[in-house]
């Protein structure tokens, strides 16, 4: 079924002017819109006085967010990254003293997330939607997390009548991929979708299209509650509070899973699907 509403209304908001229009309409009814240049803002409102990872903290930015938090008063800093650190970044820290530290590796590898360790606040943005499982980056960033997060993450536009919808990017058709081509917005490069699927590229290709609903979904399942969103036409900033435990599959050991699998075929409630 095709779906002529949605997809016009995703591409009337890629329009400069529309998605201008769109932003102080939303401000107008009371609705908190989102902006990029706000997050040193947030970051000076949550890291002073506590520990501070930046998940992410390389590309474009060169630890930038790490150094907002260090200079803002927050007590230990960490940036992580799949790669770097860059020359800005070492030039910087050499140049200011700086004590940032920055973790070389995957935010969803356990032996990375014991590096980095328990963290008052965690930042996060411009990663989640690069991640093929983001569940399971968030599990992971919940399981560092111990006060605040703070994340922003490229979103599409809600679909009215589908709640917690979602697109993945890869093999998408050359011709369908177009929908998600913000270049008209300002983005140069989304690996992905103004190319092809890229694996060697890995988690520079763009892989989930997460509508808000969905993040929100995904959020509170993986053991945070959302308490203040920033919106956009394309991108969510969420402040969040770790609330319950990370999301797990709890293994039973040999003798409780047997326990548990005479009681299943006893009650004879496993029928294939
Ligand atoms: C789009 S850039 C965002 C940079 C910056 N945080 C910002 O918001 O402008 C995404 C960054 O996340 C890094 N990254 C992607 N997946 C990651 C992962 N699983 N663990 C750590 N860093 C990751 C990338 O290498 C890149 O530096």
């Amino acid at each position: 079924m095709t779906c002529l509403p949605y997809t016009w209304k995703v591409r009337l908001l890629k329009i400069r002017w529309v998605n201008l229009l769109w932003r102080y309409w939303n401000n107008w009814r009371g609705v908190t819109v989102g902006d990029y240049k706000r997050l040193p803002e947030y970051i000076r409102m949550y890291a002073p006085g506590h520990s501070f990872v930046d998940i992410g903290c390389m590309w474009g930015v060169n630890g930038e967010y790490a150094f907002v938090a260090e200079q803002a008063g927050a007590t230990t800093v960490k940036g992580v990254d799949v790669f770097g650190p860059t020359p800005e970044f070492e030039a910087r820290k050499q140049a200011t003293g700086s004590s940032v530290e920055f973790i070389l590796g995957d935010a969803g590898q356990p032996a990375i997330q014991e590096r980095i360790g328990p963290t008052d606040v965690v930042f996060c943005a411009g990663v989640l939607y690069h991640h093929p499982s983001p569940f399971d980056l968030l599990v992971a960033l919940r399981q560092i997390c111990r006060q605040t997060l703070i994340l922003r993450t490229s979103t599409i536009p809600e679909i009215s009548g589908l709640p917690n919808a979602a697109v993945y990017f890869p093999l998408l058709s050359d011709r369908d991929r177009q929908l998600w081509n913000l270049q008209s917005l300002g983005l140069k490069q989304q690996v992905g979708i103004t190319t092809r699927f890229e694996p060697d590229q890995g988690y520079g290709n763009w892989f989930w299209g997460l509508t808000p609903s969905c993040l929100t979904a995904l959020l509170e399942t993986a053991g945070f509650r959302v308490d203040h969103r920033a919106t956009e036409a394309f991108v969510q900033t969420c402040i969040c509070t770790p609330v319950d435990t990370p999301f797990e599959h709890r293994l039973p050991d040999a003798n409780e899973a047997r326990r548990m699998a005479e009681s299943i075929s006893m009650a004879g409630i496993a029928q294939p699907a």
